[in-house]
C-alpha cells in the first residue's frame, strides 16, 4: 500500500441489536400491533429496540450516506440528499391478500437542497449537509411508530465512502477547522472524489408468486453506484425480504470497492430515536427507544457472512458507538469537546492483532477480566495481545499514557476513540467469538453478544480524576469496512433477528 494509513484508521459504526431471548412475543399476524412482552423472570427484560428481532411486517427501513468526515459536501446529480426510507403498514385485503400502505413517496426520497419540506429550518434549505440531517427527521416523521412507550421510526443502512481529498480542508481536524494539505495519505482519485453515490430503490412490493417460499413474500431494496459517469464499478445493495405474517425480515448485503472507490463501509445500525447517534453530530432518527447501557444489555443478531471482502475487509460483529466528554460528561454538540467512541469486534480471519508487546502503542493501557483484574498491557505474561487489533485514543486527550496512538483526526465531524478487538478465548464469557473464523464464511450462527457486559470492561480514555462517563450506546451496528483495498474486493452477507435486550431497569 502506498499510503501510509496504519495509523489512520477510521471506523464508523453501525449498530444493530437484537434479543429477545427470555421473552415471549406475541404479535398478531398483520402488522401494526405493537409486540406484548411477558417477562418470564424476575429481572426485568425487554426489548430496546421498536421491531424486536425485525419480525414486525410492517417494515421501517432507511438509507443514509456519508462522506469521509460524516456529511453530505454535495449532493449527487438528479439524487437527491443522501437519506431516503422504505416504511409501509400492511393491510389485508381479503383471504391472502393485501396491501403494503407506504408512508414515504419517492418524492419524499428525491427531495433536494432547495426543496422545501414541512417542518424545514430555512437555515438549512441551500446547505447540503444541514438539508440532509433534516430530511432524516422528516422521514423520520412519515415513518414514526408511536405506541403508549417512545415513539421510533427505522432501521437505518449507512453508506460511507472513505476517499478525502485533503487539498479541500473539509473534514474537520479532531473538531477544528482544518487546513489543505497535500494528497498522499488518504485516497482520492482527485477532484470530486468525496461524491455521494448513484442510488436506486426498489420500493417494497407483494410478490403472490415468489419461487422460493410458498405464500406472500414481500421485497424491497436500496441498491447504487458510486461511479458517476457510467461504468458500474463499485457497488451497494441491500434488500429485504419476509413472509407476510411469518418469521422476520431478512436483510441481504453487498459492497464492492473499486479502483476509484477503495474504502467503503456499509451497516445496518440500530440508532438512537432522538439526540445523538454515534459519529453523527446532528439530531437522529432510528430504532433504539431505550438506550442500552453497560452492563445490563445483551444484542442477538444472525449473521451469514457469504463473501468476505478480502483481507481488508474488517466486517464489524459488533460495531458500538456513542459519544462522551474527556471529563466523562455527555456530548451536548460541541464539536470541540466531544469524542465518538467506538468498539467493534472484527470477525475476519485475515486481519491480524496490531497491539503486540512490540507495539504497545496499538493496545489500550490495560485489560479488564471478567472478574475484574486489570492486567497491564507491559504485563508480557498476561496481557491478551491477540483480543486487540487496534487502540487509538482521542486526538484531544491531554494525558494519555505513553506509548499510544491517536485516532484519525478527520473522519468524525469531532475527535474520535477506537477500541478494536479480534476473537479471543477471553471474550467468551461474553459469548463474542473466541477463535479466529467464529462467525465467518461457512459459519453462519446465531450470536447472542453480552455487549453490555464486555463494554462495561474496555478501556476508554479520561482524563485523570474525572467521574466515570455513563456507557450509554447510541448506535449498534453490523456490517463491514473494506479499508483500503489495491484490488476490487466484494462482500456479501445476511443479517436478521436483530434485538437488542435490556437485562435490568436502571
Ligand atoms: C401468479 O401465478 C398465477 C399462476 O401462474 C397467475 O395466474 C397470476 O397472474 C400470478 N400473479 C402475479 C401477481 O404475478
Ligand atoms: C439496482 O438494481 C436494479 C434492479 O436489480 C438494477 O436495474 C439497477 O441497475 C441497479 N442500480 C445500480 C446503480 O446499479
Ligand atoms: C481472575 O481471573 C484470572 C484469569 O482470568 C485468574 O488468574 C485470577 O486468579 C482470577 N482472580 C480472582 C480473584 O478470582
Ligand atoms: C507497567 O505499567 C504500569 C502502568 O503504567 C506501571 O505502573 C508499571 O510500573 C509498569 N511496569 C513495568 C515493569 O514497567
Amino acid at each position: 500500500m502506498i499510503l501510509n494509513l496504519t495509523t489512520y484508521l477510521m471506523m464508523t459504526s453501525s449498530l444493530m441489536a437484537n434479543m429477545h431471548l427470555l421473552i415471549t412475543t406475541f404479535a398478531l399476524a398483520i402488522t401494526g400491533f405493537e409486540p406484548v412482552y411477558s417477562k418470564v423472570t424476575s429481572e426485568p427484560v425487554f426489548s430496546a429496540v421498536g421491531d424486536p428481532g425485525m419480525k414486525r411486517d410492517g417494515l421501517r427501513v432507511a438509507f443514509e450516506a456519508w462522506n469521509f468526515c460524516n456529511e453530505v459536501g454535495t449532493e449527487a446529480p438528479s439524487m437527491g440528499s443522501p437519506r431516503a426510507a422504505d416504511c409501509f403498514d400492511v393491510v389485508s385485503t381479503g383471504k391472502d391478500n393485501y396491501h403494503l400502505n407506504h408512508k414515504v413517496t419517492e418524492r419524499d426520497n428525491h427531495l433536494s437542497v432547495g426543496d422545501s419540506f414541512p417542518g424545514l429550518n430555512p437555515k438549512a434549505l441551500h446547505d447540503p449537509d444541514l438539508y440532509a440531517a433534516e430530511k432524516e427527521i422528516y422521514l423520520g416523521n412519515l415513518c414514526q411508530v408511536v405506541t403508549n412507550t417512545t415513539p421510533w421510526q427505522f432501521w437505518m443502512i449507512m453508506l460511507k465512502n472513505g476517499n478525502y481529498d485533503t487539498t479541500s480542508g473539509l473534514c474537520p481536524e479532531n473538531g477544528k477547522k482544518s487546513q489543505p494539505f497535500p494528497p498522499g495519505r488518504f485516497p482520492c482519485f482527485g477532484d470530486g472524489c468525496m461524491n455521494q453515490p448513484v442510488l436506486d430503490h426498489q420500493p417494497t412490493v407483494i410478490d403472490y408468486n415468489s419461487s422460493s417460499v410458498s405464500g406472500p413474500v414481500m421485497k424491497g431494496g436500496f441498491n447504487g453506484t458510486y461511479e458517476l459517469s457510467g461504468g458500474i464499478d463499485s457497488y451497494f445493495e441491500v434488500t429485504w425480504q419476509k413472509k407476510i405474517g411469518v418469521g422476520g425480515w431478512e436483510f441481504n448485503h453487498k459492497l464492492k470497492t473499486s479502483k476509484l472507490y477503495p474504502w467503503l463501509m456499509l451497516y445496518l445500525r440500530a440508532d438512537a430515536t432522538k439526540g445523538f447517534s454515534g459519529g453523527y453530530h446532528y439530531d437522529t432518527r432510528g430504532m433504539l427507544k431505550t438506550l442500552p447501557e453497560s452492563p445490563n444489555f445483551k444484542v442477538k443478531l444472525r449473521l451469514d457472512v457469504k463473501k468476505g471482502g478480502g483481507s481488508k475487509s474488517q466486517f464489524y460483529l459488533i460495531d458500538m458507538g456513542s459519544c462522551w466528554k474527556n471529563n466523562g460528561q455527555p456530548c451536548d454538540g460541541d464539536v470541540l469537546t466531544d469524542i465518538t467512541r467506538y468498539s467493534e469486534m472484527i470477525i475476519n480471519p485475515e486481519v491480524a492483532a496490531w497491539c503486540a508487546p512490540s507495539a504497545l502503542s496499538n493496545c489500550p493501557p490495560y485489560h479488564i477480566t471478567p472478574n475484574n483484574t486489570k492486567i497491564y498491557r507491559n504485563d508480557t505474561a498476561r496481557f491478551p495481545y491477540g483480543a486487540y487489533h487496534y487502540y487509538c485514543g482521542p486526538g484531544n486527550a491531554a494525558h494519555l499514557e505513553k506509548p499510544y496512538s491517536t485516532c484519525d483526526p478527520y473522519s468524525n465531524p469531532q475527535a474520535q476513540e477506537l477500541v478494536q478487538l479480534l476473537p479471543h478465548p477471553i471474550w467468551a464469557e461474553y459469548g463474542f467469538p473466541t477463535k479466529q473464523g467464529d462467525g465467518w464464511v461457512g459459519d453462519a450462527r446465531t450470536w447472542e453478544l453480552d455487549v453490555g457486559g464486555l463494554s462495561s470492561r474496555l478501556y476508554f480514555y479520561q482524563d485523570p480524576g474525572t467521574k466515570a462517563a455513563k456507557r450509554i450506546w447510541t448506535s449498534l451496528d453490523v456490517g463491514t469496512e473494506i479499508f483500503v483495498s489495491d484490488r476490487d474486493e466484494e462482500a456479501e452477507w445476511t443479517l436478521s433477528d436483530f434485538d437488542v435486550i435490556i437485562t435490568s431497569k436502571p
